[in-house]
């Protein structure tokens, strides 16, 4: 279950960044003139982090990066690998880890690159990390990995109450806030349940599809994951909790709602392992919205600040197409002092909220720019 002497990493630090503004689902509710409770009880959101004119996934997975190296006790000639697990691409070819590398003044002997698998891109990207220092290819350098999103759909989309930005980074070195265990429980199956076609903007969703989908990979991750424990109420005594990826928080719990289904719980275990174990991971999400690669993560830090040294914390990740993981973390004793709790502190209390006029007036400047190549640099290709 632990991991053995030689694979003694880990996450070593934490930066987390949202964007300027916010808007109330109730505001968006209201200029769409649609019941809110349909967002609030139905889909069970919030509030929604958008991106400030200018303001784009680079300048959030760069901020989230700085945050994560000034809380470490190494600097950028110590990393050896930066890997961004994003679906909010700005080029086919350019990895937006080069656009981020750019910002930070990150080059030489660095492995960079990006990593899709829509929202499954940033577990991705943080178990490539770990197995990269496990493997010993690291030598004694440590990986930067970052999940960032902006996460938009196209206007009064099904998906529009659900939308969000963020971005997480980590150092992974040694595990001095989290180690991660090497077994992880992998389920994928080729699906449509949610893409988006190269040249478009916004995502196609099979809604419904995707639910499905969903729910079938968290039971078979979780089966896989009780079949080692001996069953499913030694996973529930082993984690104090468990984290999900987080379209929305409605859909999380139709993800619990099939293991009960899966071990037969009654409605009311159901409500008691929902309550208990998986909703307090949610309060950052539900102030942010979907965040793709990052929804995940942010529930696993809101949690890594939450409990004691030892703790064990489970979370599930989800990608559309799809794929999904379950993984297992344990609390280290660094994370006693959560310092990325500031980094939530402050930009909810220094972000905007903005109107339903405003989020229409915003919409109405079109798609979001792409973050482009300077022109003398296309012109010298
Ligand atoms: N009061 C309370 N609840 C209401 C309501 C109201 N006035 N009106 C509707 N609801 C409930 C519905 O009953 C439904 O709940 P249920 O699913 O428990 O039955 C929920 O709100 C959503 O309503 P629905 O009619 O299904 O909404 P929709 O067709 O507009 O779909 C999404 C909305 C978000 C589900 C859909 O757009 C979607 O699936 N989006 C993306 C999903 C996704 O992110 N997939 C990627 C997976 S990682």
């Amino acid at each position: 279950m632990s991991n053995p002497k030689q694979f003694d990493c880990g996450i070593a630090s934490i930066g987390l960044k949202f964007p300027s503004l916010g808007l109330s689902v109730d505001e968006l509710a209201r200029v769409r003139g649609i019941d809110p409770d349909k967002f609030t009880i139905g889909l069970g959101c919030e509030t929604i982090a958008l991106c400030a004119r200018g303001e784009t996934v680079v300048d959030l997975g760069v901020d989230a990066a700085r945050r994560a190296l000034e809380r470490w006790d190494g600097d950028l000639s110590d990393i050896g690998m930066i890997a961004v697990g994003t679906e909010t691409a700005q080029d086919m070819s350019r990895p937006l880890s080069a656009f981020i590398a750019e910002q930070l003044g990150l080059d030489g002997a660095v492995r960079s690159y990006e990593v899709k698998h829509a929202c499954y891109g940033g577990t991705l990207a943080l178990r490539q990390g770990l197995e990269w220092k496990q493997s010993g290819a690291a030598g004694d350098k440590a990986a930067l990995v970052i999940a960032a999103d902006v996460a938009l759909y196209g206007e009064q989309d099904g998906g529009e109450p659900t939308q969000g930005a963020g971005a997480v980074a980590f150092i992974i070195d040694k595990p001095l806030l989290a180690s991660v265990d090497v077994r992880s429980f992998a389920w994928s199956k080729p699906a449509f349940d949610f893409w988006r076609p190269v040249g478009e903007s916004y995502p196609r969703v099979e809604g419904k599809f995707s639910l499905d989908c969903y729910n079938d990979a968290t039971q078979f991750c979780f089966e896989q994951l009780a079949e080692t424990r001996g069953g499913i109420d030694a996973v529930i005594a082993e984690y104090e909790a468990f984290c999900f990826h987080v379209p929305f928080p409605k859909m999380v719990r139709k993800g619990v709602n099939r293991l009960g289904e899966a071990y037969a719980w009654s409605k009311e275990e159901s409500s008691d392992f929902f309550d208990t174990y998986v909703d307090p991971t949610m309060d950052w999400n539900r102030m942010v919205g979907n965040c793709y690669t990052a929804s995940l993560w942010i529930a696993v830090t809101n949690q890594l600040a939450a409990h004691k040294e030892g703790s064990r914390i489970a979370a599930f990740s989800y990608g559309s197409g799809y794929g999904a993981e379950l993984l297992s973390l344990t609390v280290e004793a660094g994370a006693k002092h959560p310092a990325w709790l500031a980094d939530v502190e402050s930009d909810f209390a220094a972000r905007k909220m903005i109107s339903g006029e405003d989020y229409l007036e915003l919409r109405s400047e079109g798609k979001p720019k792409l973050v482009t190549a300077p022109e003398p640099a296309v012109a010298n290709l």
